[in-house]
């Protein structure tokens, strides 16, 4: 015998359905609540409230675990790969050597772009934020292959999802590239996916680039890291606007312009900015944090703080680690990340954050190694897009192959003026 919730309202007593996941997470089913009460649920930012129900990844956030198709995060960072990630998250299984090798090969075929390309970089000023550049020409892709927008069509929406994941980078690089007035290297089917987007990124026509293992790794440490995260911001924009049954190139530019927000995936440029400001002011870790606590909306702790993890970010974790592994192989010593681990161990210790549960997320230490290889603050979050695409692009396709597909249309509580008569101008 299910579990029922039984809701007394309106005079009348409802037994809704509670629906059990593989995890033993319970969710009341609403689906007739309105239908059999009149009465509609109220949760703005959602904080209660599950979208769908979803076999793609699972977080535990009292706990700290973080698992993609059931594999914990911590076995994906230490011995897999980001094109092995993408597709896992895509086709919901991991690849025997022949499907990756077919994968990669396909994902290398597609990382060149339309020559026009070039006509639309040259219109952008070069201050574009790489997030407006990196939306803009993703919605783009939508005009150069109209052979590929039906999203109920397999062969469409797969070959969509190899021409995202293989031109994000190409045109995330050229988005920096054209903000430094250097010239766009065409992509090397030579390289891997990573090392293609390092020489794209920090190569020149003039030389030979060498890609460094010690980057090339930690960088695709960081895209597995970020692949994909259950019904955050941008990814429940990618399940809201690909609802109406549009195509995945615009569903995506609309989960970047998500992304971008400071809230969100923009916090990880925010938190290098927040660690250079305290570093060039000469101010401390502790002088900080008392002007977060003191509620300084000029000092928030950019990096901290979570909706589920109320425990530490288990992605946090491995980050953090990398940060040593990196910096030291590359033989630098980053003020910035004395900076980050001396305002953690404070917040571990301190009231204020452990009442609010506040711990590092993933953006806290992503920023330190980004910064280590020579990203710009304002590319950071185009990296965080191209590791977040695989997860949009598996969640959009898990959307439309749900049975109980339907358009996404909240409702709402008025609380505007009741029924009232145009007023004339005169009597204005
Ligand atoms: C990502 O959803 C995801 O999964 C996102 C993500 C992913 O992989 O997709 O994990 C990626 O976006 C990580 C989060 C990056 N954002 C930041 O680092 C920005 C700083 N953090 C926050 O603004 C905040 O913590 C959020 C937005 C992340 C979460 O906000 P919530 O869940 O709505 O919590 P809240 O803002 O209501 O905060 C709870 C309390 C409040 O205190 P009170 O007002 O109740 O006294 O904690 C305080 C907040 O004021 N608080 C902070 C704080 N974050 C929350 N105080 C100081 N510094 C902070 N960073």
């Amino acid at each position: 015998m299910s579990e029922t919730a039984e809701l007394k309202v309106g005079g009348q007593t409802l037994e809704l359905n509670v629906i059990e996941g593989t995890e033993g997470e319970k969710g009341i089913d609403i689906t007739k609540l309105r239908g059999q009460s009149g009465y509609i649920t109220l949760d703005p930012g959602y904080a209660n409230s599950g979208s769908c129900q979803s076999a793609i990844t699972f977080i535990d956030g009292e706990e700290g675990i973080l698992r993609y198709r059931g594999i914990p995060i911590e076995q994906l960072a230490a011995k897999s790969s980001f094109m092995e990630v993408s597709y896992l998250m895509i086709y919901g299984k991991l690849p025997t050597q022949i499907e990756l090798e077919n994968f990669s090969e396909t994902i290398s075929r597609h990382t060149m772009l339309h020559e026009d390309f070039k006509k639309m970089y040259s219109a952008l000023p070069k201050d574009a934020h790489p997030m407006a550049a990196c939306s803009t020409t993703v919605g783009a892709l939508a005009t150069f292959y109209p052979d590929s927008l039906d999203p109920r069509d397999m062969r469409q929406v797969e070959i969509s999802a190899h021409r995202l994941i293989a031109k994000l980078p190409t045109l995330a690089a050229y988005a920096y590239k054209h903000s430094i007035g250097q010239p766009f290297l065409y992509p090397l089917n030579s390289l891997d996916y990573v090392g293609n987007f390092l020489r794209m990124m920090f190569g020149n026509p003039c030389e030979d680039y060498e890609v460094d293992p010690v980057v090339r790794n930690a960088l695709d440490l960081l895209f597995i890291l970020h692949a994909d995260h259950e019904q955050n911001c941008s990814t429940s924009t990618a399940r809201l606007v690909g609802s109406s049954m549009v195509n995945l190139f615009g569903t995506i530019s609309a989960s970047i312009n998500a992304l971008w927000g400071p809230l969100h995936g923009g916090a990880n440029q925010s938190v290098i900015e927040m660690l250079e400001s305290i570093h060039a002011e000469g101010s401390s870790a502790r002088d900080y944090l008392e002007r977060a606590k003191s509620g300084d909306e000029s000092a928030r702790l950019m990096g901290f703080g979570h909706r589920v993890y109320k425990n530490h970010d288990p992605r946090a974790k491995v980050i953090k680690k990398a940060c040593d592994d990196v910096l030291e192989r590359m033989g630098i010593h980053s003020p910035l990340l004395e900076i980050a681990k001396e305002l953690e161990e404070i917040t571990l210790k301190d009231d204020y954050f452990v009442e609010r549960k506040l711990y590092p997320n993933v953006d806290f230490y992503s920023g330190v190694i980004y910064n280590a290889i020579g990203t710009p603050a304002n590319m950071f979050t185009a990296m965080f897009a191209i590791g977040r695409l695989p997860g949009w692009i598996a969640q959009w396709k898990e959307l439309h192959e749900d049975p109980a597909f339907k358009i996404g249309r909240p409702r709402q509580i008025y609380t505007g003026p009741n029924e009232t008569d145009y007023t004339p101008m005169d009597q204005r």
